[in-house]
């Protein structure tokens, strides 16, 4: 097989911390699986970055990814110390755009979020039914609320009218809403490989057993939540095996905390997924143990990324107590990604999840810091 190969930007914050530990369980996996991998590290997007250029990464920067297989990104993003007036302070605005621009250059139309409660990770919910979250939010991320359209008029006046334009597709929508009936398949083939099972009814009162949720706000955003509903029964058409679900928004938000182990499959538009995979991330352990990617399922020549739900935490930035945990199972996603060229990766990418999910369980709800957790991990990949 040819070699793989990763760009790696660890970002700002804790990005390079956490990203330091899943390179180290990279080189322990390509040494002692004799991988054909290869990485290159690159110094932005950044803060530190944009102090010495004034811009976040290079003109040429998505050129400059484009030659790799998958980028494996830390986090984004620094306020700089709160009571420094002269620290040069650069708006989220700008300091989160290359992650939008990385999203929108290479067509990640699909963000997925899992959010399964495995054990040794935090449980927040006090009902034990919590146990049996396992969940998997497919977030829209081409279009919807993040096309940056609108403006504001008679800015600065007292007649200030901004407009911030949501836009929805036929093209994203459907193929977004397949991609959840595609994996709702996989999941319940993958239990059955594993001799579980869930059960799920459909609205006519069939067992089926996996269940896509379609998440909208129909009864107050009519156009976009018509769309939806149409695309989403024309496509469940295609799957009868799979029990569909509408929820409205708000309702969802209500559900996720009172019955989250109810739901299988979630899709989501760009804005409600990335709010509600927040929701989810924290039902299922915390932002510490939730992993994330962006994805281009249709065309092998543009990069995929893989970077956690958290963000750059710079409240604890530079301690070395960041929990790289979300990170490493971020990048047990890329190899099993990366793997459909080459089932070694795969293969590899199965064996970082369960050394992660393995430590996770074993660790008895100490706190430990980001090395010990990531020697932890080598150690049992080794
Ligand atoms: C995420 C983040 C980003 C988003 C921000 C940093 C722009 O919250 O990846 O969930 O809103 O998509
Ligand atoms: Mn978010």
């Amino acid at each position: 097989a040819k070699t793989t190969r990763i760009a790696i930007t660890p970002g700002d914050g804790i990005g390079p911390e956490v990203v330091a530990e899943a390179v180290r369980c990279l080189e322990v996996l390509r040494d002692k699986h004799q991988l054909e991998l290869e990485w290159v590290r690159f110094p932005w997007p950044s803060h530190a970055w944009h102090e010495e250029h004034g811009e976040s990464m290079p003109a040429d920067a998505l050129q400059q990814l484009q030659a790799f297989d998958a980028i494996l990104l830390g986090a984004l993003g620094d306020p700089g110390p709160v009571n420094d007036p002269d620290r040069y302070l650069l708006p989220d605005s700008v300091s989160l755009a290359p992650l939008l621009q990385m999203r929108k250059g290479f067509d990640q139309w699909v963000c997925e979020r899992p959010a399964r409660l495995l054990p040794g990770a935090r449980q927040y919910l006090a009902d034990d039914r919590a146990r049996d979250i396992d969940m998997l939010v497919i977030r829209e991320n081409s279009e919807g609320e993040y096309v940056s359209q609108g403006g504001r008029l008679r800015q600065g006046t007292r007649d200030e009218i901004a407009t911030q334009i949501e836009l929805f597709t036929y093209r994203a929508t459907e193929r977004i809403i397949r991609y959840g009936f595609q994996q709702a398949r996989l999941r319940a083939a993958q239990r059955r490989a594993d001799n579980q099972s869930r059960q799920f009814r459909t609205q006519d009162g069939r067992q089926c057993d996996s269940q896509v949720c379609v998440i909208t706000k129909r009864n107050a955003l009519r156009y976009w939540g018509d769309l939806y509903t149409e695309v989403f029964e024309q496509v469940a058409a295609d799957y009868p095996d799979v029990a569909t679900h509408h929820e409205l928004v708000d309702a969802a938000c209500m559900k996720f905390v009172q019955c989250p182990w109810a739901f299988d499959v979630v899709v989501a538009s760009n804005l409600q997924g990335d709010i509600l995979t927040d929701l989810a991330a924290v039902l299922s352990g915390g932002m510490g143990v939730a992993p994330s990617c962006n994805l281009n399922p249709d065309n092998p020549e543009l990069p995929s990324m893989f970077e956690p739900t958290h963000g750059s935490a710079p409240d604890i930035a530079g301690q070395g107590i960041a929990d790289p945990t979300a990170m490493l199972f971020t990048t047990a996603r890329m190899l099993e990604w990366l793997g459909r060229q080459d089932r070694r990766l795969a293969e590899a990418g199965e064996r970082l999840f369960q050394a992660v999910a393995d430590d996770l369980a074993s660790q008895h709800g100490q706190a430990r810091d980001t090395r010990t957790i990531g020697d932890a991990v080598c150690q049992r990949l080794g």
